[in-house]
């Protein structure tokens, strides 16, 4: 038995024969040769077949082969610089697994996205879809690393609760036996009672939002990563945030160059850039800057996109215009209460104002992250509660937080799927993850 290895580890096996275990992704044949391009997850290689080098069935097995047919193949490895990768395998020998049937739905060639969506247990075989998921694997154990490095300690937070965290137009209702409950549509509000048992907390895990627009920016379920701290206020808390940002970035740049660059496409000197501090603007300096680029703007149809009314809140094409203004996030801090949560704590002597901030990612990206710090006043939360419209029995434990040792404190929520869509420069957050959930689409 010769030893089995990953395509990527190939290179330290030069000159050893060993088995690669793998799919056809593609074959090209000349005569007596033939190129399989295998992949196994890790890499793409190509194996070499000549017809003298291999016993026959083994020739007769490459002759069958389909594309994605499952294959393990023996041989020796060359370093090659012609080569994809810089390794070849010189195949001896060659077993199917499994034969594909003819006709793999997904061709070498463009695909409308449409198409490919509906293909999406398949179309995630390909090089730029794998490495979009390698590279969410690595934010998603970079932000852990962080928070476990920084005094967090991780708290599982309910998927089926009983209340609102983020508005009630966006809860997906579920009968919990005859009473309505509703997926999580954030786990902070338990994260307020955590820290108070544990100091510094993070809940991370899917989040469900019933968000009837299609835009490139809205999942129906998405994963966030929820650090909640005690004794912090906005200050604080915009300082942890743009460290832990920024390591992100930095650890996705110290490992994914290569896809980065050659699969994606992205330019890097963009990510470079992203290190702490980033800049803060109030949202009344972002009105301002706002409304002097909607007086610049000629075109018509642009312009209509980046009006704003006397504390709007800003949509995708304001925050848009924002973000492309500088080369790294920027912290819109202090946005009108009336267009944020009702947990959020007011501007100190002008109630207009929420203790609120937002993370935009530069590049035109907009918000990553929201946050804020959180009212430690019961009778303001009442009066919110009743204001939203929410049932206060549901909320009662909450209040409790602020009547038995309250705090000031805050926290935030990071999109992982905005995440990885800006730091991948992708269009959309449909290929930043496996199976995504957008709405009226669940299949595959
Ligand atoms: O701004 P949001 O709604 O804030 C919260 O949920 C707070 N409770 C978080 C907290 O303070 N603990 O959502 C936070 C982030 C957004 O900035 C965005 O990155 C992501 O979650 N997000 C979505 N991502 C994809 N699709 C959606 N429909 C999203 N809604 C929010
Ligand atoms: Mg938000």
């Amino acid at each position: 038995m010769t030893a089995w290895v990953k395509i990527s580890d190939v290179g330290a096996h030069v000159g050893e024969t060993v088995t690669v275990k793998g799919w056809l992704y593609a074959r090209t044949d000349k005569g007596k040769l033939k190129f399989l391009q295998l992949r196994d997850g890790s890499g793409v290689i190509q194996a070499v077949v000549f017809k003298k080098g291999v016993p026959e069935s083994a020739w007769e097995a490459a002759e069958q082969l389909t594309q994605e047919s499952s294959v393990e193949v023996t041989g020796e490895i060359r370093a090659d610089d012609r080569a994809l990768g810089g390794y070849e395998l010189s195949v001896t020998d060659l077993t199917v697994v499994a034969l594909a049937d003819d006709g793999y739905p997904i061709q070498l060639k463009e695909h409308g996205t449409g198409f490919l969506m509906a293909q999406r247990h398949l179309w995630i075989r390909t090089p730029r879809q794998t490495a979009i998921l390698r590279i969410r694997a690595t934010i998603i154990k970079a932000i852990r690393d962080w928070l476990d490095d920084h005094g967090f300690t991780l708290v599982d937070t309910p998927i089926l609760t009983p209340a609102a965290v983020e508005g009630t137009s966006t809860l997906f209702e579920v009968d919990y036996f005859g009473e309505p409950g509703y997926l999580t549509q954030s786990g902070q509000l338990y994260n307020e009672a955590n820290i108070m048992a544990l100091g510094p907390v993070y809940c991370f895990g899917p989040t469900f939002r019933a968000e009837k627009s299609k835009t490139r920016r809205h999942l129906t379920e998405f994963w966030m990563v929820e650090p909640e701290i005690p004794f912090a206020d906005l200050e604080d808390l915009m300082e942890v945030e743009e460290q832990f940002v920024s390591y992100i970035v930095q650890s996705v740049l110290a490992k994914h160059r290569r896809e980065l660059e050659e699969l994606l496409e992205r330019d890097l000197t963009a990510l470079e850039k992203v290190e702490a501090p980033f800049p803060r603007l109030s949202y009344d300096e972002a009105a301002t800057k706002l409304r002097e680029l909607y007086d610049a703007e000629e075109d018509p149809e642009k312009k209509a996109l980046l009006y704003l009314e006397e504390d709007d809140d800003f949509g995708a094409p304001h925050e848009t215009a924002l973000s492309a203004l500088y080369d790294k996030p920027i912290f819109v801090y202090h946005y009108p209460a009336a267009v944020k949560a009702f947990y959020m704590e007011s501007v100190e002597g002008e109630p207009r104002l929420s203790r609120s901030v937002d993370l935009l990612a530069p590049e035109g990206y907009g918000e990553v992250i929201g946050g804020g710090q959180r009212t430690t006043r019961v009778e303001l939360l009442e009066q919110r509660i009743e204001a939203h419209g929410l049932p206060r029995e549901a909320y009662e434990w909450y209040l409790d937080l602020r009547r038995y040792g309250a705090v000031p404190h805050s926290g935030f929520g990071l999109g992982v799927e905005r995440t990885v869509a800006w730091i991948c420069g992708l269009p959309h957050v449909r290929e930043t993850g496996a199976f995504p959930r957008m709405l009226e689409k669940m299949y595959p």
